[in-house]
């Protein structure tokens, strides 16, 4: 019988693949995201024969404590859980611009420098282009080979001959497999140029990095389908008109997810940002109303950020609420229990009526946190914004809020109390359910609160 090629849908929101074409992805639910694709189905590779598979002991399985190559960029190493494990794959997404190449070059150089061989190769940029970006880097060494080359074939040929320790692709959707018919960045192609680099990556032990472009149109393939092929995804984010930058791990085979990296953009590239809170708090007015510092841990590190609020009358029939680096649909709930607010001990409501007015939120420093933890100060910021009191600048607040206008206790409070006190703070407000497990921090004052109003009252009394 002739090998039969078949076509079936992708979607290039999910990755999903379906036999028929439909206006909605039956598995994402995104609109018109389907795309035809042809498969060869020929490439089915031989199975073992079935009576040769037997499953191995757990106690049975040798382990090696794999030796992992440090970048000598301590906040790509600390994202990375510890360094870069060879034979690993690992995908750095973000926005264009935003600085993946940057990063990655640098990287090249810190591990060219330690006598580790790599190769970069390069789908979007020319030889010229990548050494004007070296030079603004820094002196590199004969360590470091470039190739600028899409044809997956001859990539595979190259490191085959090469051997690096390391490998670079940049970027993923520049890649073309000649296998496969579609045209470059399509999901196919991305997926199969991912699964060849796989296979190179895994059989010769060589570190690979891919870059992936992340685009909302999804005309180009997004990385989000590879996110369960590779061992490690990253990503680079940041407001692109602001300098820092933030590497986040979102998945991690070899370390925990959710730590993070921050970097500064010069123009000599990307700069580690040690102490990330202090440059957070950086230029915070003083005494300024609707204005809070509170403490977000980001994977194993505190990190301080400033919470500011504007509440004002609104000119609207429907007030506006924005949020910007926290969540939308949070602020709105956090406004409602502001204004449900109950004090408990008399036993009557005192929230504040919020309904005619505009409510803007905004994290400064251009760092995006989601954990609820911060709940507490986004509403003593719109308290205090909208009663036009301000906060002292010396005091710390941080706590999950309830529907019930409850502080809820948060995890690793005393690290956050620790960072707090080392950046100078004097008084933190934190949630009651925590006040035990800070017990033993001196020289810092703890106000534990049971609930909103309580917070309310810790933070307006006058010693
Ligand atoms: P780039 O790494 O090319 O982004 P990506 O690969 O994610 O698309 O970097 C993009 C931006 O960084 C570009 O606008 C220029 C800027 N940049 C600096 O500000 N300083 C530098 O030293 C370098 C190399 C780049
Ligand atoms: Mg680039």
């Amino acid at each position: 019988m002739p090998k039969k090629n078949v076509s079936v849908f992708f979607c290039q929101e999910c990755g999903n693949e379906t036999s028929k074409w439909a206006g909605k992805c039956p598995a994402c639910g995104a609109w018109n995201s389907l795309v035809e694709e042809i498969v060869d189905k020929a490439s089915v590779k031989q199975r073992a024969k079935v009576s040769d598979v037997k499953p191995t002991k757990i106690i049975d399985v040798a382990t090696s404590n794999e030796a992992r190559i440090s970048t000598n960029i301590d906040e790509f190493d600390r994202v990375l859980g510890g360094g870069i494990v060879p034979g690993s794959m690992v995908l750095v997404g973000g926005d264009p611009g935003i600085g993946k190449s940057t990063l990655l070059l640098q990287t090249c150089r810190q591990l060219c420098l330690a006598g580790v061989n790599v190769l970069y190769v390069s789908g979007e940029e020319s030889l010229q282009q990548i050494k004007i970006r070296a030079d603004r880097i820094g002196n590199f060494n004969d360590k470091l080979d470039l190739l600028c080359e899409t044809n997956l074939d001859t990539i595979k040929a190259v490191v085959e001959r090469e051997k690096p320790t390391v490998l670079i692709i940049d970027s993923i959707q520049t890649m073309y497999n000649e296998a496969v018919g579609s045209a470059p960045g399509s999901v196919s192609q991305v997926r199969e140029s991912t699964s060849v680099l796989m296979e190179i990556s895994k059989v010769q032990g060589i570190a690979t990095f891919i870059v992936g472009h992340v685009t909302k149109e999804g005309t180009v393939a997004g990385p989000r389908v590879l996110e369960h092929m590779v061992d490690t995804v990253l990503y680079f984010e940041g407001d692109r008109h602001a300098s820092y930058r933030i590497l986040r791990g979102v998945k991690n085979r070899f370390g925990s997810t959710n730590e993070i990296g921050v970097f500064e953009m010069r123009d000599t590239g990307l700069e580690e940002v040690r102490n990330p809170s202090s440059v957070m708090l950086d230029g915070r007015p003083e005494n300024a109303t609707g204005s809070i510092v509170t403490c977000s841990v980001e994977g194993t590190r505190p990190i301080l950020v400033e919470i500011q609020s504007l509440v004002s009358k609104t000119a609207f029939e429907i007030p506006r609420r924005m949020a910007t680096g926290c969540d939308y649909n949070r602020v709105n709930l956090l406004v409602a229990v502001l204004e449900r607010m109950r004090d408990a001990k008399a036993n009557k409501s005192c929230g504040i009526f919020l309904g005619r007015s505009d409510i803007y939120v905004n994290i400064a420093g251009g760092i995006r946190i989601n954990e609820p933890a911060i709940d507490l100060a986004i509403a003593m910021a719109i308290y205090s914004s909208e009663k036009d009191i301000s906060i002292d600048a010396k005091t710390l607040i941080f706590g999950e809020i309830g529907l019930s206008g409850e502080v809820r206790s948060v995890s690793m409070a005393e690290q956050r109390v620790n960072e707090a006190k080392k950046l100078g703070f004097e008084k933190v407000i934190i949630p009651f359910a925590n006040e035990a497990s800070v017990a033993n921090i001196k020289g810092i004052e703890v106000v534990g609160v049971a609930n909103v109003k309580e917070a309310v009252d810790a933070l307006t009394r006058k010693n």
